[in-house]
């Protein structure tokens, strides 16, 4: 059995009002509990860490180090500016998913970098909560 740590970023904890034209209607704790669902469906747990402060995120992924198998992580806007976070993730060796409800591709120009991208197994984008449960599974596929 494995730890799957999930890590949410700055404003996600307004998730279900926060411009639900674009992230829907959905709380997090709607998409950490089908997180979790899709965890313990393969007999792993899950773990979740939301913080809208950049030095907490990178707390958070050094935290994964030697005890989570993956991590899974929606950066928020952190994706598009954080060298510190990208450092983090480059130092764990786990599979790492980077997760977005949006597709920041299909969005406005500054959204259209991440600067985590080279730093992690792959990403899931653009499938709103769906992404959540995806995201895990994919990690998990991806378990040795
Ligand atoms: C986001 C996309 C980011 O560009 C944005 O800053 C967020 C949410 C997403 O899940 O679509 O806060 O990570």
């Amino acid at each position: 059995m494995a730890v799957v740590l999930l890590i949410s970023g700055p404003n996600l904890n307004l998730l279900g009002t926060r411009q639900p034209e674009i992230y829907g209607t959905d709380t997090l704790d709607d998409c950490v509990a089908d997180a979790r669902t899709a965890a313990e469906a393969h007999g792993h747990t899950l773990e979740h860490v939301w913080s809208n402060h950049e030095g907490d995120l990178v707390d958070a992924v050094q935290s994964a180090r030697g005890r989570c198998a993956a991590v899974v992580i929606n950066p928020g806007a952190y994706t598009h500016s954080s060298y510190a976070l990208a450092d983090a993730l480059a130092a764990y060796d786990g599979v790492k998913v980077e997760l977005h409800l949006s597709n920041p591709a299909a969005r406005e120009e500054w959204r259209r970098r991440s600067v985590v991208a080279p730093c992690v197994t792959g990403t899931v984008a653009g499938f709103g909560r769906a992404g959540y449960r995806l995201a895990v599974e994919a990690a998990v596929g991806a378990l040795a």
